[in-house]
């Protein structure tokens, strides 16, 4: 596949996402999301692909959504098209069912905080810097800002950093616990790709419902939370990695997983 935005590749079972815009931050325009889509659809349905990396430059993840594109939009072509999800890489995210780590250096604002807080976890090198600052241009988050900043950080938090558009550090951010763990700059592709195989290595089946019912906790009351992860966990004795992970532990060796 010929991108014009990005760049991908595969390392073993871990695939990875460059954001290739470095003329303007990475933002996203439409077309880059459009590619996001495409290549999450492809590393989605192959089986070889356990995890998959989503990252930028040294520079910047994503200044956010393209301001040059956004200028030209009114009210009315935003809501019937949608915007932003007119480009199918936020809903494909959305949707994604495996494992995605968001390795971030550099800037990481508006609607690339919001690509980075759709992954599963944010790994940050030390320059990074992130914000919702579209309060700045008479806008507001909408790709999901105000949902999940809140709720990776808290009201306060959140409420502060949408409202004055201030951006806060990678230590802050650690801190707050919008990222896993901080890193050296010169170390996050390795550290992420180090975390992507350790995640990729497991059993396929156990990541993705691992995935499903971590999110679930944001969608439902906890008694139903957990009624949803002991079925699943009840359904990992179906799995022939079940019989692999427990068998190897006994006989103390690597489990060979299937993903089966
Ligand atoms: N859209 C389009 N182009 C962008 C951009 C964006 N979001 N961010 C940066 N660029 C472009 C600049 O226009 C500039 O292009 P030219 O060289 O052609 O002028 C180039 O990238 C480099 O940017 P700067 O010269 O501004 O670089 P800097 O180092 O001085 O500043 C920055 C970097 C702090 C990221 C600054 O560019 C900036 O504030 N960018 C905008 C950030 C922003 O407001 N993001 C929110 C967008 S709205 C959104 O995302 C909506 C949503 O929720 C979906």
């Amino acid at each position: 596949m010929i991108y014009e935005h990005i760049r991908t590749e595969t390392d073993g079972r871990v695939a990875r996402i460059t954001l290739d815009r470095p003329e303007a931050m990475n933002a996203l325009s439409v077309a880059l999301m459009e590619e996001v889509g495409q290549a999450l659809a492809l590393f989605g349905a192959d089986d070889g692909v356990g995890a998959v990396i989503i990252t930028g430059n040294e520079k910047a993840f994503a200044a956010g959504a393209d301001i040059k594109d956004m200028a030209r939009l009114d009210y009315t072509a935003a809501m019937t098209r949608d915007f932003p999800f007119n480009a199918g890489g936020w809903e494909a995210l959305n949707r994604f069912r495996k494992p995605v780590i968001a390795a971030v250096s550099g800037v990481c604002l508006g609607g690339g905080c919001e690509l980075a807080m759709a992954c599963d976890l944010i790994i940050a090198a030390d320059n990074a810097r992130f914000g919702q600052p579209e309060v700045k241009l008479g806008i507001m988050p909408g790709a999901g800002g105000t949902q999940r900043l809140v709720r990776a950080i808290g009201k306060a938090k959140a409420m502060e950093l949408c409202l004055t558009g201030r951006m806060m550090d990678a230590g802050e951010a650690e801190r707050a616990g919008l990222v896993a763990f901080v890193t050296p700059l010169d170390s996050l592709q390795e550290r992420a790709l180090e975390t992507a195989r350790t995640i990729a290595g497991h059993s396929l089946p156990s990541t993705m419902m691992i995935k499903e019912s971590v999110n679930q906790a944001f969608e439902s009351p906890l008694s139903s939370g957990l009624v949803f992860e002991r079925r699943l966990f009840q359904g990992t004795f179906a799995t022939a990695d079940q019989a692999e992970g427990m068998a190897a532990f006994v006989e103390k060796r690597r489990p060979d997983f299937s993903h089966r």
